[in-house]
């Protein structure tokens, strides 16, 4: 399979650098907890929490869902999950990609649990083509329709992920 760059470093910085600045606003004088989807979004949580300029905690949450292919998935299991306390705080949920929404969906049921104050989605790339279930994602990098992408953080059976650009592979 051939890649080739779809979303070039630089803008990717300037966009995390946009999400980073409206997130800082929209909860100034508040702590978040940012909750991230492992393994893929460590690349793009790094650099949107250095970008923040709020106190937040973190964290991080495992749910396997693709198999190895680019085609088939298999169905959703925790592998880990959050372990600081979550009630009566101000979660954001931070994603590398949406694509079916289930993953995303699966965990934000898990969370709504345990009685956090509010539930928000932060996600680097919102894939449509193949969207099972809807998904309200509050702070959106960027929007792609259709393609198997890698790089910065997205794998293709684990290569590609300490890549700084997007590609999309052929
Ligand atoms: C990818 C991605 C999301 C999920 C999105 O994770 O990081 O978590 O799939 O897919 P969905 O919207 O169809 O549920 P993956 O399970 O491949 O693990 P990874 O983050 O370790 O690559």
């Amino acid at each position: 399979m051939k890649k080739e760059i779809l979303i070039p470093r630089k803008t990717i910085r300037a966009r995390v650098k946009e999400l980073a600045d409206k997130i800082s606003s929209d909860y100034a004088g508040k702590e978040p907890v940012l909750i991230g989807i492992l393994n893929g979004v460590v690349v793009f949580f790094s650099d949107l929490v250095m970008e923040m300029n709020i106190p937040s905690k973190i964290d991080f949450i495992r749910a396997a869902s693709y198999g190895s292919s680019t085609t088939t998935r298999g169905s959703i299991k925790l592998n880990k999950d959050v372990e600081i306390p979550i009630q009566g705080k101000e979660v954001i949920i931070v994603e590398d990609i949406v694509d079916t929404g289930l993953t995303l969906n699966y965990i934000v049921k898990r969370l709504e649990k345990r009685g956090p104050k509010s539930i928000r989605i932060c996600a680097l790339i919102d894939k449509s083509e193949r969207r099972d279930e809807e998904v309200k994602i509050d702070y959106r990098g960027f929007h792609v329709k259709e393609g198997f992408l890698v790089g910065y953080g997205l794998d293709h059976d684990e290569e590609y992920r300490c890549l700084s650009d997007i590609y999309v592979l052929r």
